[in-house]
């Protein structure tokens, strides 16, 4: 494909103290664009100084919520190359999440290629401290200028970077989660299994209170029984009970996560028994309280493997393992990490050379 390169002629100032990047907050020199219409389908691909954008203000991304994005990450390798990890796994959700939006889809092949020459161009904003990372933020929105109620018929796609270290402030240390009773993400049937801004701004009233009350994310329950568990909103969950390690199963209104994914293929290949399964927060407290509950952690770009330490529901608490980050957990943060920053070995070909 065509993409057409404008250098910005002010560079910015790279972060010198890597332990302070936090996630999210800085941004690199360049963002991708490119516009869509019915009549011209994908057209001026491009890649311009990093500045704001100017979106109509009727525009259906304002009004109506119309927009979708993915989260991914770009590592330095072990021998100087530099890393994406499963591009094409991300290509193929954001088209399922277009499709559920009605926003147009973007060519799997050239979504790649338009991330390989931006994080190309944008290498040199890839920290090198273990645990960092160069994160990209692909996302397309709606901008019909006008107010009806109807299909995206114009759209925008862009690609913004920042250099991330930890998604949590607790890093790889346990985190504590607030099981939600009041609130419900998402519905079978709904947009959950989409990665839409709407899923996350529906799900910011309960993650306030829960934070006000010292947790750091809430887990959602189903939105129709409310009963069984679902996922963070910044990450899927796995607990291991009896041996047997569980994880929700993906009913329509959860996130289908590449972390979560490759998760579940690197502990089976390891002989785990993993169950995608419906499990009921009882049933999870049951396991807490008679001892069975060994383990639980959270899966995600961001949160890369996030152990729980600390579960609360109602008026119950529990403490996993210790408060401490257990064998599993541990085992496959270092398993995952070493593959994507190139250290271990990569069996199943998920590394993607940049350059
Ligand atoms: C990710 O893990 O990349 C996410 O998109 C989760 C969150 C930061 C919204």
């Amino acid at each position: 494909m065509q993409i057409t390169v404008t250098k910005t002629q002010n560079p910015k100032q790279k972060p010198t103290d890597e332990t302070k990047l936090g996630f999210g907050r800085i941004f690199t020199d360049h963002m991708f664009l490119m516009d869509y219409d019915p009549q011209q389908g994908w057209h001026d691909a491009r890649i311009v100084p990093f500045d704001y954008i100017p979106v109509h203000p009727a525009s259906t991304v304002f009004h109506y919520g119309a927009e979708i994005f993915e989260g991914m990450k770009a590592y330095r390798g072990a021998n100087g190359q530099i890393i994406m990890f499963r591009p094409y796994e991300n290509a193929r959700r954001m088209n399922d999440s277009a499709e559920r939006l009605c926003l147009p889809q973007i060519d799997e092949n050239d979504f790649v290629e338009i991330l390989d020459t931006l994080v190309e161009l944008e290498k040199d904003w890839i920290p090198h401290s273990e645990g960092t990372s160069l994160y990209i933020r692909p996302f397309t929105y709606g901008n019909d200028p006008h107010l009806g109620v109807h299909a995206v018929s114009q759209a925008t796609f862009a690609v913004i970077c920042s250099p991330v270290g930890a998604y949590y402030a607790e890093g790889i240390n346990p985190v504590k989660i607030a099981i939600e009773s009041q609130d419900v993400r998402a519905v079978r049937g709904g947009t959950g299994y989409a990665k839409c801004g709407g899923n996350y701004a529906a799900s910011l009233r309960a993650g306030q209170r829960a934070e006000a009350k010292g947790f750091t994310q809430v887990l959602w329950l189903d939105g129709v029984e409310r009963k069984y568990i679902e996922e963070v909103g910044s990450m899927n969950v796995m607990f291991k009970i009896g041996g047997e390690i569980v994880t929700p199963k993906l009913t329509g209104s959860v996130l289908p996560g590449i972390t979560r994914k490759s998760c579940i293929e690197l502990l089976r290949a390891k002989d785990y028994t993993v169950s995608e399964r419906l499990l009921s927060v009882d049933e999870l407290f049951a396991a807490a309280q008679n001892g069975t509950l060994e383990e639980a952690w959270g899966t995600g770009t961001a949160a890369v493997i996030s152990p729980i330490g600390w579960l609360s529901y109602q008026d119950k608490e529990y403490t996993v393992n210790g408060g401490a980050i257990g064998p599993v957990a541990q085992w496959l943060y270092d398993e995952l990490t070493g593959i994507q920053w190139g250290k271990r070995p990569d069996p199943a070909d998920w590394c993607h050379t940049v350059c």
